[in-house]
Order: structure tokens, then C-alpha cells, then sequence
């Protein structure tokens, strides 16, 4: 019986069967020899994912700085799995397989298939016969146990180990490998290495492996493309050569003229710079979590004391951390260290050593589940229950104006509220569909998700972003600003009282509403509540204050009842 890999728009494509490989390598043979005519590299990128695609379309864009005329020949290789298979058949019609904000991926990836003829995409991993050089795009996740306890997990090595062996087994002995992957520190040297060493010798190929590493600081949004190629790049290799050829290659294919290499001198440097440059900021915004505790419940705003902070040069990275830290890296990236440490380099002492990242990476799994806490006190304040209660959350993604839902504070959030009994509803511009939600017993992969964590998950299957913010929030109670996608700095409160038709309460998470709405939220008789905002509570004081005042007024004079009074305080 056939297989199927479906898309996310839906689109099905049949799993290639044992009879199409002969003639898929025939078909590549016959472009490859072609482009190699033509003078062009060829370039076999494993992996197009979200980092592999667009990378390997970048590669495939690139010119000779002499000539003028394209100097390399891509191959996007990836597996031909019910999971994956759908990015080959995308990838070889000119689409590309991930949705960016970047208006530069589409046309890049369409230019470079259909005009360009430089970039192809195979399942048949024979086409690592004909590289000169091979790019490793793949994943490697690490996997926790439990919920806010980033120790008990581990990296899932089997998938970068068997490509490390696939390539040792099919590559000529002069081709470059480069891992880009975010590895575990020691990976490259320690694991990679080996395996295509012994792959080799079983081959008789008495050569070393000219094995490299350079990982991607790729960020979603609209400037995708740019943060790959006119971005900083760090890279080493195993030997001399290798390290010599990283570089040629990196200079070719980057904008290194604009922004240098910075060139290690072992794998391990280079690997412990992406995990450190994550672990920091993951540690950062941790920080700030006690602090965003502090201010709640002693009546500071810490959003105006990080922008205080700010003006000084030397702090003005500083960033309020929001109801979680997503994407794809900083929740992870910490535990590759931590995990490498014991199981890479062989050290026991790693609780005692790592101290702080774990600490860090559990604080921001964890951060959503204030925000929980948040609405279910804002309902109660407003004699509501939070079981049973409409509750909108405005922002599925993991950051804003980005689409990227991977790992979101929103997702717990959600979670959280749906096992309280909470009736969810989703709204994000940006975001059409929610797969870790929708998909939730297969995405990221079986086993994987969130919806481990908590009970009452089932119904979250049906979730549906809506696009619609009028419709999506009429009758809720509850309204989460949980991301500051660029339309919710806008939102007016009396427009959001009368598009839910009474009075709600208001959960800002990410410091989206300036004082006079605060204000304006207490006077139409909505409850609000704020991640780090602890001065909410003297504006609503002020309000009721106010309404007393005047109706005290009222009392005393008769004509007082002109002014308009719409507090529900
Ligand atoms: N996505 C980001 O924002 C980002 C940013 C910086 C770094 N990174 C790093 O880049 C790496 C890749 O991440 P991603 O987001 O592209 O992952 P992804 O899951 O989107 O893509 C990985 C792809 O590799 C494929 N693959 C796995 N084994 C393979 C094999 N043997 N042969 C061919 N293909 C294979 C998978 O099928 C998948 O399509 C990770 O290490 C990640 O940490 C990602």
C-alpha cells in the first residue's frame, strides 16, 4: 500500500518506492555533470528545514565575484518519511517548504529552481556520492521529561549520528562536510568525526575526514535571509585543511566582507560559542523572572524600570522576558552544554557545575503558568470562574510580528488554562494554523508535545486561529495580550469593550499597554493584570478613587451627575 507525506497546506505526495532510486541518482547524475561543466561546486545540503532550505537557496544564489555567473550547484537532500518527504517535492516545483515573514525567501527559492537552475531537492541520499561539499542542516533536539526540569532530559543524538554516518560511507575523500547544526559541544571531534573516520577506513580511504563546524544564528521574521547571510559566522575545522577550506567556502557563499569570520581553532570552540551565546540570553531573561515577581507584588513597573536601565549604553540589550522564551533554540541549546558535559566529555560533577542555565531554562518553560494564575485572579476579581470561563489569548507565536510558534510561551499558557477548564480561543495575524496544538499527537513528534504535561488536552486538536479580532473576541471574558504583534499595540480599549459587548479582563503579558489604557480599561470596568506591573493596582486605586470622588460629588451636588461616569468599579 502506498505512503503519504502530507504538507502542512495538506497537499499529499506519495512516498518514493525501492524502483525510483535508481533512476532519481540518473536524473542527478545527469544535472551534475552538466553544472560541472559549467565550472559550479556542488553543494549537497542535508536537511531542508527550516535553517537547510533557505540555506541551501542561499548557496544555490551564489555568483562567482569575478564572472559574475553562478559558481555552485545545490542538492537539498532530506528524508523520505511521512514527516519530511513533502519539502522535496515543494522544494524541486520552486516553492519553498517554510512559511517566512521575509519577502526574500519565496523569490529566492523560485528564482534559483526555475531560473537559475542551481538548486534541486532528492530523497536519495547517494546524491553525498557526487559533493564536493556537504552541509548538515538536520535537527538535534533535546528532550525533557518533565515540565521545568531541564536535567532529566537529553540530546537525540541517533539522527545526527546515522547522517554522520550516511556521508562517511558515500563522500569522495576530498569533500568538506560542514555541520551547522546546533551540536552538543564535542560533537564534532568527538562523535562526527569518529563515525565518518571509521566509514572511511572501512572504505580504505586513508585520508582524514575534512570534517567542520559553523553553526546558523538564523531568526525568524522578516529579515530571514539576511540573518544567515549578512550575519556574523563563526567557524573551525578538525585539521588545518578542513578549517582552511570552511573558510573558503563561508566566503564565497556569505557576506563576509561586510561582516568577518571569526575563525576558531577547534570544533569545540566554535560549538560551545552558539550554546554559551544561548545559554546567556536564556539566562538573562531568567533573570528577570524574580524581578517581574518583585515588581507585581510591590507595586514597581518593571517595564519602565528596564527602559530606565536601557539608557545606559552598557545595558541596553535588556529585555522584559514576556510569558515564556520560544523558538527553536534558547530553551534547548543550555541543556546540549549541560548534557555534553557528562555524556560527550565524560565529567560527573555537572549538577555542581551548572548552576545557573539549568535554573534558567526551567524558569522560562515555566514563566506561562503565571500568566494562568493572572486571569484566573483578574476573573475572580471580577466574581467570575476561570472553569468554563471565554478566554482569548492574542498571540500564538513565540515572538512578534513572526509566525514562529515553536515552543511559545503562548503554548503554555494555553495548556495550562485548558486543563483549569478555561474555553480557549486563539487570534494571531500572522500564524494560520497552530500545529502544536492541531497536530498535537505527532508534532514536534509523537510523544514530544506539551499536552504531556497537562491534563484535559484532548479538545485542543479543534483549535483554530482566527484572523477575525472583532469576532474573536465577542462574549470573552477574558482577552491574554500574550505577544506585541504590531496590531495589539493599537488596540483601543473602548473598541475592546464593545467588540466583546461587556466589560473583561485583561491579561498583559509583554508591557503592551501604556498607562492611560490601563487607566481607561479600570474606567469601563475591566480588571487588568501584568506580568511585571505592579503598578497596576495603584492606577486602579486612582480610578476607584475618582469615581468616588464624584460620587461623593453627586451627593453633595445635585449637578455633579453631568459629568459622565462609566466606571463599573
Ligand atoms: N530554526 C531556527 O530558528 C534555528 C536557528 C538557529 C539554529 N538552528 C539549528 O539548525 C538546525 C536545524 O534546525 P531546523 O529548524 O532547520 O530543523 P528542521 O526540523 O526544520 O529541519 C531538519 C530537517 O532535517 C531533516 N533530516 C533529518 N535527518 C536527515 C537525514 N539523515 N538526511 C536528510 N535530511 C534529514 C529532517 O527531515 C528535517 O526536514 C538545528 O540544529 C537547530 O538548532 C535553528
Amino acid at each position: 500500500m502506498s505512503e503519504y507525506s502530507v504538507s502542512p497546506a495538506g497537499e499529499r505526495f506519495e512516498l518514493p518506492q525501492a524502483a525510483d532510486y535508481a533512476p532519481e541518482l540518473q536524473r542527478l547524475e545527469t544535472l551534475v555533470g552538466a553544472a560541472r561543466a559549467e565550472g559550479k561546486e556542488i553543494v549537497v545540503v542535508m536537511g531542508v528545514g527550516f535553517v537547510g532550505s533557505v540555506m541551501a537557496a542561499i548557496i544555490a544564489d551564489t555568483v562567482d565575484r569575478k564572472t559574475g555567473k553562478p559558481s555552485k550547484f545545490v542538492i537539498g537532500c532530506d528524508l523520505p518519511s511521512p514527516r519530511s518527504y513533502w519539502k522535496v517535492p515543494l522544494l524541486n516545483c520552486g516553492q519553498s517548504p517554510v512559511k517566512a515573514e521575509d519577502p526574500e525567501v519565496d523569490p529566492m527559492i523560485a528564482r534559483c529552481v526555475n531560473e537559475k537552475k542551481t538548486l534541486v531537492a532528492t530523497y536519495n541520499n547517494d546524491c553525498l556520492k557526487l559533493a564536493d561539499c556537504v552541509v548538515v542542516d538536520i535537527q538535534c533536539d533535546y528532550t525533557k521529561h518533565q515540565l521545568g526540569n531541564m536535567c532529566d532530559g537529553g540530546v537525540e543524538m541517533t539522527a545526527l549520528e546515522a547522517t554522520m554516518r550516511t556521508i562517511g560511507e558515500k563522500i569522495g575523500g576530498n569533500c568538506l562536510v560542514l555541520i551547522e547544526t546546533t551540536v552538543a559541544p564535542g560533537t564534532t571531534e568527538f562523535v562526527a568525526w569518529p563515525i565518518m573516520k571509521k566509514a572511511f577506513a572501512k572504505r580504505g580511504i586513508d585520508s582524514a575526514p575534512l570534517l567542520s563546524h559553523s553553526f546558523e544564528r538564523v531568526m525568524p521574521g522578516r529579515e530571514y535571509v539576511s540573518s544567515i547571510r549578512d550575519f556574523w559566522r563563526v567557524c573551525s575545522g578538525c585539521t588545518p585543511e578542513a578549517r582552511d577550506r570552511v573558510v573558503k567556502f563561508l566566503t564565497e557563499v556569505l557576506n563576509t566582507e561586510k561582516f568577518p569570520l571569526t575563525v576558531m581553532d577547534r570544533p569545540i570552540e566554535s560549538e560551545t560559542t552558539k550554546i554559551v551565546e544561548n545559554s546567556y540570553r536564556a539566562t538573562t531573561l531568567a533573570f528577570l523572572n524574580e524581578w517581574s515577581i518583585f515588581a507585581e507584588r510591590n507595586g514597581v513597573d518593571l517595564i519602565k524600570v528596564i527602559n530606565a536601565i536601557r539608557m545606559r549604553p552598557t545595558h541596553s540589550n535588556m529585555i522584559f522576558p514576556g510569558p515564556g522564551i520560544g523558538g527553536y533554540c534558547l530553551p534547548k541549546d543550555g541543556g546540549l552544554g549541560y548534557w555534553a558535559y557528562k555524556h560527550i566529555l565524560g565529567f560527573e560533577d555537572g549538577d555542581e557545575v551548572f548552576q545557573l542555565t539549568p535554573t534558567a531554562i526551567n524558569i522560562n518553560d515555566t514563566r506561562g503558568l503565571h500568566v494562568a494564575e493572572l486571569t484566573r485572579d483578574a476573573l475572580r476579581n471580577m466574581g467570575r470562574y476561570i472553569a468554563g470561563a471565554q478566554v482569548l489569548i492574542c498571540g500564538a507565536s513565540y515572538r512578534q510580528d513572526v509566525g514562529d510558534t515553536r515552543y511559545s510561551g503562548s503554548e503554555m499558557v494555553v495548556r495550562k488554562l485548558t486543563e483549569m477548564g478555561a474555553e480557549m480561543r486563539i487570534h494571531d495575524p500572522y500564524v494560520d494554523h497552530w500545529y502544536e496544538l492541531e497536530q498535537q499527537d505527532t508534532y514536534p513528534a509523537p510523544g514530544h508535545s506539551w499536552s504531556r504535561f497537562f491534563r484535559n488536552q484532548d479538545g485542543l486538536v479543534h483549535s483554530a486561529v482566527e484572523k477575525d479580532l472583532p469576532q474573536a473576541i465577542q462574549g470573552a471574558e477574558a482577552v491574554i495580550l500574550a505577544v506585541p504583534h504590531e496590531p495589539y499595540l493599537k488596540l483601543d480599549p473602548d473598541q475592546i469593550v464593545q467588540w466583546a459587548g461587556a466589560p473583561l479582563a485583561v491579561i498583559d503579558c509583554f508591557g503592551i499597554l501604556p498607562d492611560d489604557k490601563i487607566r481607561r480599561y479600570f474606567e469601563l470596568g475591566c480588571e487588568v493584570k501584568a506580568l511585571g506591573r505592579g503598578h497596576i493596582q495603584r492606577i486602579k486605586q486612582e480610578v476607584r478613587d475618582q469615581a468616588l470622588a464624584r460620587e461623593t460629588a453627586r451627593t453633595v451636588d445635585p449637578v455633579a451627575h453631568l459629568v459622565p461616569i462609566q466606571s463599573g468599579i
